[in-house]
């Protein structure tokens, strides 16, 4: 068990332990704050943001992503300012034209009153949370979807289309993704191909 750490969160001192992020040290707390690419089963990824919160250490606030950021002995926390929920705002307007018809998207548009997006993107049906990237490479020990790109290029990509196959057709990252990308690439038959439809040399 790691070292105790006391801090507040909202107000309200929480008791942590070191090596807990600032997003589990409010959950234990019964503090809710929003996610969107956080699953308890797998690495903590800081893709959408949408859970950042106010942090202030010795006279310092700087606005961080509470999933990845650790906690800190006398760290002060706010998890709902305004300024907090207009910097949500912003990334769920970015984030909204890539998945318009994104449940997880919209209920959090919903709540957090934004109605329409001032940006147009084309969409994608992937806000590149990662999570199927994650959780198939680190819950299924496969690697069927990755990361291909850099800045504006990137993407998600199923093999067959950059790799060897390796999809265990599991079907478990259905219930992850909450752009609909997962679906769409089993509609396009990228998630069903047998493992032998393309493999590279040595590999079956
Ligand atoms: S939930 Fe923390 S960055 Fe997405």
């Amino acid at each position: 068990m790691g070292r105790k750490i006391t801090l507040e969160i909202d107000g309200k001192t929480v008791e942590a332990e070191e090596g807990m992020t600032v997003l589990q040290a409010a959950k234990k707390a019964g503090i809710e704050i929003p996610t969107l690419c956080y699953n308890e089963q797998l690495e903590p990824y800081g893709a959408c943001r949408i859970c950042l919160v106010e942090a202030t250490k010795n006279g310092r606030t700087r606005y961080v992503v509470s999933c990845v950021y650790p906690v800190e002995e006398g760290l002060k926390v706010k998890t709902d300012t305004e300024k907090i929920r207009r910097m949500r705002k912003i990334l769920l307007e970015l984030m909204l034209p890539l998945a318009p018809a994104s449940g997880p998207l919209r209920d959090l548009a919903e709540k957090y009153g934004v109605k329409e997006s001032r940006f147009q993107t084309e969409p994608t049906a992937c806000i590149l949370c990662g999570l199927c990237v994650r959780y198939c490479a680190e819950v299924k020990k496969a690697n069927a979807v990755s990361f291909v790109g850099r800045g504006t290029e990137r993407q998600i990509a199923f093999v067959p289309e950059v790799a060897p196959y390796e999809c265990p057709s599991c079907r478990e990252c259905y219930g992850l993704c909450p752009g609909g990308k997962i679906v769409e690439a089993e509609s396009q038959g990228l998630l069903s191909m047998p493992i032998t439809r393309k493999t590279a040399a040595g590999r079956r």
